[in-house]
């Protein structure tokens, strides 16, 4: 007989639970109860039932796993809590003076220790319990969504084992054995292969169509959970246990250390085992465990300062030089590159290597012709370490430092440490095209389509020469869709990515004018005190340098910088072209409390201690939970705990509930 609705929809759950333990059982816990074709029987039971009852389909059921689901385009997500990335330590010695700087800032903590693996970040949100977005990290503040993907992850679970709405971070990656099979199977039907697992992973999460992601065998370790406040109390290595209970999949190299030669140890361990992992891993991370410090310890714009990556020492290769050729910086600056012929390292093939400056090479005496070792500085930039001397043969042409511009014929001048040349041409063609590739860049304006090649291309045809062309760039639209090599759809995507680029926030502009010694820290620091564009245009010295992080060389480079009316003209352009000229973020306001960092503890009569938190930060202050060196006050109310034994200690100033609403009302 028939089954009525009742009951399909009742298998159709039974079947749900059952397919959700088994992928559970298989891809986190890597122990299968049930044979695959068991589990295929059920699965296409499932999918059968759902085909024929459309009603009863859910985003959270896994029959979604097998992807389907197929995109225009990506869309945009902003992260509520910025993603960052981590500093590098290189060495022993790194760490011992990342632990000196903590120990400066807080003491009794611990360390955990972790495996660094090599892949992409990514974001989940899960709300009452199910995943209902996946993002990339992005530029750090926007992402792209990448939920119909992340949805085929099967150690990704799209319901938690509890009704909780979190954000969760993770790197998702291909295990080693999966890439090989994948560019086996790319190479015998003649497709281009992968160079690494990471560009294979990133390369899948970046497919429109989820059935490709659902073929390929993605995997995630999920390594943390968002610093809501709620959960600030856990340590890090309790949250990983909370992370693990509802059903993520997390790390099993991560151990805890309580000083920093202990976490030396582990890493020097883990670097001696990086090949035996079935994934790449590309370093170790260090945290501190007790979450509840880390608001005191900070962030710079770029990363926590409570962690750090350590980098296993960099491979390297031998190649040759083929040639020497002198670059021109967005500064001026003149640096020698020198062509080799192309080696992989660490994954990639490299084909150039900074020579840095005269001296650098002077004193390797690096020639033309030289066999020589290369790695990549931090894993990223090739360098040239050493000549192999003994492969000499007499053939080899000398250094020679070159005396003018090579693209403006300006006679070069030297810096004050001697160091460096820098071409002093203001007009200098090289130095104002990477000036723009700069602003367009994805920590400044994050202008996408815009990179380096389009860039050169429309700077030498003439329709790029300043920054403000960028945006008249769509008055030559028909010009630039009507030249070959773009298609129509891109040119428009290229214009709607600039056009959007506009309401981006005061920091984005000021970041991206490449003000000498303005870094993203520094443009957030002057867009949040100033508000807008003119009034840091107007700003003299003094008004700079009270500012916390500001001193007197960053301020006498923007007072330098707009007193030359063709950059204040840059940015009256820019304004008059519709780019937004204030700061969009939150504003911290000034007040009493400027500068302070208070702790509260015990119980409040008046007021809530989100209200005194609240007010609080109104009146320009840090509200933080733990007690160290840089508090101001702790604010104690009833029933206060062991924070006020803490100030004590520590000599930190403490008041009572009447001091603080006195302080609140000045
Ligand atoms: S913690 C604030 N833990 O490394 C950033 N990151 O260089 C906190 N990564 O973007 C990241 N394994 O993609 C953390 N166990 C781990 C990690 C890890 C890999 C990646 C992550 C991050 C990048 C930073």
């Amino acid at each position: 007989m028939a089954k009525n609705n009742d009951e399909i929809r009742n298998e159709i759950e039974a079947l749900r639970e059952k397919i959700e333990r088994y992928d559970y059982e298989y891809h986190v816990l890597d122990d299968p109860s049930i044979s695959d074709v068991e589990y295929d029987k059920l699965l296409n039971r499932l999918i059968e039932l759902e085909e024929a009852h459309p009603e009863f389909k859910r985003e959270d059921s896994p029959t979604m796993r097998v992807g389907g689901e197929v995109l225009e385009g990506f869309k945009k997500v902003d992260h509520d809590i910025p993603m960052l990335s981590l500093g590098n330590a290189f060495g022993a010695e790194d760490l011992r003076s990342f632990d000196k700087r903590l120990r400066k800032a807080v003491d009794d903590f611990t360390y955990m220790v972790e495996a660094k693996i090599d892949g992409l970040a990514a974001s989940l949100k899960y709300e009452n319990g199910r995943l209902v977005r996946a993002a990339t990290r992005g530029n750090g503040t926007t992402g792209e969504d990448i939920t119909h993907n992340v949805r085929t992850i099967k150690s990704v679970p799209l319901k938690l084992k509890d009704d909780a709405t979190l954000e969760v971070r993770g790197e998702i990656f291909m295990p080693k054995a999966s890439f090989v099979k994948l560019n086996e199977a790319r190479n015998e039907s003649g497709e281009s292969t992968f160079k690494n697992p990471r560009n294979a992973a990133a390369g899948t999460i970046r497919q429109l169509d989820s059935k490709v992601a659902a073929r390929r065998d993605l995997d995630m370790f999920v390594y943390s959970l968002s610093e809501a406040d709620s959960e600030a109390s856990m340590t890090h290595e309790a949250a990983l246990g909370y992370l693990k209970k509802l059903g993520f999949k997390t790390n099993p190299e991560s151990v805890k250390a309580s000083t920093i030669e202990d976490v030396i140890s582990h890493a020097e361990r883990i670097e001696t085992q990086r090949h035996e992992y079935p994934y790449d891993i590309d370093g170790v991370v260090v945290k501190v465990n007790e979450r509840a410090l880390y608001e005191t310890i900070g962030y710079t714009a770029k990363s926590p300062k409570w962690a750090i990556a350590y980098k296993f020492t960099a491979e390297e290769v031998v190649s040759t030089i083929k040639d020497i050729f002198f670059q021109v910086g967005r500064t001026g600056q003149v640096t020698p590159v020198a062509v080799m012929e192309p080696v992989e390292i660490a994954g990639s093939t490299v084909s150039r290597a900074t020579l840095h400056n005269e001296k650098y090479v002077k004193d390797k005496d690096i020639r033309i012709n030289d066999a020589v070792n290369v790695k990549k500085a931090g894993d990223i930039i090739p360098e040239v370490v050493s000549v192999i001397k003994e492969n000499r043969t007499g053939d080899e042409k000398p250094f020679e430092m070159i005396a003018s511009c090579p693209k403006c014929d300006t006679t070069l001048k030297r810096s004050d440490s001697d160091l460096e040349h820098f071409c002093p041409n203001p007009e200098c063609p090289a130095k104002r095209l990477e000036t723009m590739i700069h602003f367009a860049s994805r920590e400044a304006m994050n202008i996408e389509g815009l990179g380096t090649k389009i860039m050169e291309l429309f700077y030498n045809e003439g329709y790029l020469k300043t920054i403000p062309d960028i945006y008249r760039l769509h008055e030559h639209k028909d010009a630039l869709m009507a030249r070959s090599g773009f298609g129509k759809k891109s040119i428009e995507k290229l214009l709607g990515n600039i056009e959007k680029s506009k309401t981006n926030s005061l920091e984005n502009v000021l970041f991206g004018l490449g003000i000498r010694y303005v870094g993203q820290k520094v443009s957030k620091v002057l867009a949040m005190h100033f508000k807008e564009m003119f009034a840091i245009v107007e700003a003299r010295e003094d008004d700079l340098v009270r500012l916390e992080d500001i001193g007197t060389k960053i301020a006498q480079s923007v007072v330098g910088y707009f007193s030359d009316d063709k950059n204040v003209r840059t940015v009256e352009a820019l304004r008059d072209l519709g780019v937004n000229m204030r700061y969009k973020g939150k504003v911290l306001t000034e007040g009493v409390f400027s500068g302070k960092t208070v702790v509260l503890t015990g119980t409040l009569s008046s007021m809530s201690r989100k209200e005194a938190k609240e007010r609080i930060e109104r009146l320009g202050g840090k509200v933080t939970s733990a007690v160290s060196k840089n508090t101001d006050y702790v604010c104690a109310g009833t029933d206060p705990g062991s924070k006020v034994q803490k100030a004590q200690d520590l000599g930190v100033e403490i008041i009572d509930e009447d001091k603080l609403l006195d302080l609140l009302d000045e």
